[in-house]
């Protein structure tokens, strides 16, 4: 550890000894600073000192790597590739999983790249074996500022593999499963607790503000606490890794299994892939008429129902939304009246980052849009209805230089109805 470093903990509180320590520092320098005048009697001011800079060890659970792993007795790697000799459809279904993209994913580098926040890679590329340095702690704080060192383990190819099977699976030498395998040819532990939601919410459920303008804020998980889902037994797991029957390795017999896939939004990471959705909301509408007389009113709603996801919607990155969008166009596609609806957060990030405002919809909530359109005798229109949802603004992906590379949303819901006026 280089010296001059005063420590402190991570809340700002520093330790008493540290203070003596410091206060005794202030004399000394005091003293020297009170002959160097005597001695150049011209001098007006004594020389001012830099603060010795203030070590902080790092205290919350995704400031830190998961330690270095080596590789369970029986295999040759801890690669996901290595895995995949095996488990063959597991590591398929998990090649497309974002999961499998999340440090090569365009916005993580643009993002991190601006301020090399070694921290970002705890939850993105989470294995020391991972990882280029290894952290020590932050230097005043700041996590700009790590004190790291070169990691001599540090495995590139694993780099690019982002949250692979070992992040989930491979700890102390030992296959982590909850099957209690026999004939598995690694060694293997079962640990229901390890590989439940508290897994997930590890990563998907922290708030925490690194800097004024850098915060993180996933709440999936207490989202998830105290609803119908948590009640009926439906966890993270349960809804985004599926079960089904197979062998999970070619030539064993058939067993219960789960897809890797982890479907969510459906918003693919690259425009060549193809990302699995899930969908959360019910969808009700009002009837259409066909034919509408002159001068009658169009009356239409919508009512969308947060029914089947066992948190908010959107819920996680704070820069997802929906938008609902009504659209009443003539024969020839030009707009009579558009309206549209988001269903998200707000947020100001300069000067400092604040939640503005939050509207998403909560586990069961229903909301209702209505549009309403007096007709004159117009002939023949098209009504549209379409619900999209967004991984962000265009405005924001232009911020980060990755408009027009970054697929921005994927269609929920569309609906058309031509129309008669007369
Ligand atoms: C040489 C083939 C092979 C390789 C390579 C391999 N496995 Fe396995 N694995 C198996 C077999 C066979 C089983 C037992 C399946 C059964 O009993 O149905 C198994 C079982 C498992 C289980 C379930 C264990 C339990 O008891 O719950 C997990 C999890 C697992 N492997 C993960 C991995 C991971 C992660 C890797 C890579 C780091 C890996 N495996 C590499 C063949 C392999
Ligand atoms: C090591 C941290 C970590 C762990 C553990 C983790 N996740 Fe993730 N998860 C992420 C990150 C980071 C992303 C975003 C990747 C990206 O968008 O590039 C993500 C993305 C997802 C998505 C896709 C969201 C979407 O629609 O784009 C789902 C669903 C998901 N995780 C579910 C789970 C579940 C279920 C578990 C537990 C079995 C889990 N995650 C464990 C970090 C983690
Ligand atoms: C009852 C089923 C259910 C449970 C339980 C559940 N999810 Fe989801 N989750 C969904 C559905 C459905 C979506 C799709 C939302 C959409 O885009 O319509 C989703 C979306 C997501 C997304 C993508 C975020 C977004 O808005 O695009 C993440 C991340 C995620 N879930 C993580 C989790 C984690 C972590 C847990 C456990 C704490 C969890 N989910 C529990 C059903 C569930
Ligand atoms: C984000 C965490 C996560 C990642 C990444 C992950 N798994 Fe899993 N895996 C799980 C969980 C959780 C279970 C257990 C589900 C249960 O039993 O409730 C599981 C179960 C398994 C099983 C037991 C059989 C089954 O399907 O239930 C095997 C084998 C397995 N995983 C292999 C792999 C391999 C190989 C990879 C990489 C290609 C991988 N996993 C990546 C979380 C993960
Ligand atoms: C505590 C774990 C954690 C840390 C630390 C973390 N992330 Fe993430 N990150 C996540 C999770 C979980 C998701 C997925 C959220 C979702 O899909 O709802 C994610 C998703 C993302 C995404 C994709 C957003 C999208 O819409 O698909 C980007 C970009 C990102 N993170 C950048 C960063 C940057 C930059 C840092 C460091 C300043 C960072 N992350 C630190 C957990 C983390």
């Amino acid at each position: 550890m280089p010296e001059n470093i005063v420590f402190k903990s991570n809340h700002g509180i520093r330790a008493k000894h540290l203070v003596r320590m410091d206060k005794r520092l202030l004399i000394t320098s005091g003293i020297l600073a009170f002959y160097f005048l005597l001695a150049l009697p011209d001098c007006k001011e004594a020389p001012k000192e830099k603060p010795a800079d203030v070590f902080f060890p790092l205290t919350k659970h995704w400031e830190k790597a998961i330690p270095h792993q080596e590789i369970p007795v029986g295999l040759t790697s801890i690669s996901a590739e290595s895995c995949g000799a095996c488990h063959q459809e597991i590591y398929k279904e998990w090649k497309h999983s974002t999961h499998a993209v999340a440090f090569q994913d365009l916005q993580f580098q643009a993002e991190w790249k601006k301020d090399d926040i070694l921290a970002c890679l705890n939850c993105h590329t989470p294995l020391q074996n991972q990882q280029a340095f290894i952290v020590k702690g932050l230097m005043n704080g700041d996590y700009k500022t790590p004190l790291k060192e070169p990691n001599p383990h540090f495995d590139k190819k694993l780099q690019l593999e982002s949250i692979t099977c070992a992040t989930c699976h491979v700890r102390d030498g030992k296959v982590i499963g909850t099957i209690g395998a026999i004939s598995a040819p690694h060694k293997t532990i079962k640990d229901l607790e390890f590989l439940s939601e508290k897994l997930c919410v590890g990563c998907h459920n922290v708030v925490d503000e690194l800097n004024p303008v850098l915060v993180c804020t996933f709440e999936t998980g207490d989202e998830w606490n105290n609803n119908w889902a948590k009640k009926s037994g439906k966890t993270c797991i349960s809804c985004h890794m599926p079960e089904t029957e197979r062998p999970v390795s070619p030539g064993m017999k058939r067993r219960l299994s789960h897809f890797h896939n982890f479907p969510g939004s459906g918003i693919p990471k690259f425009f060549d892939t193809e990302a699995k959705k899930l969908e959360s909301l019910e969808i009700k509408e009002s009837s259409m008429k066909k034919v509408y007389s002159a001068g009658e009113t169009i009356n239409y709603s919508l009512k969308v129902k947060n029914s089947f996801a066992g948190h908010s919607v959107p819920t996680g990155d704070p820069e997802r939304f929906f938008l609902i969008t009504f659209r009443l166009m003539d024969g020839q596609g030009n707009i009579f009246k558009e309206e549209q609806h988001r269903i998200g957060e707000e947020w100001q990030w300069y000067p400092v980052a604040k939640k503005l405002s939050d509207n998403n919809l909560k586990p069961l909530e229903e909301r209702a849009f209505t549009f309403k359109y007096d007709t004159k005798k117009q002939g023949t229109l098209t009504f549209t209805v379409e619900i999209t949802k967004h991984r962000m603004t265009a405005e924001n992906a232009k911020h980060n230089g990755i408009l027009g590379k970054y697929p921005l949303f994927v269609e929920v819901f569309k609906k058309q109805y031509p129309i008669k006026t007369e």
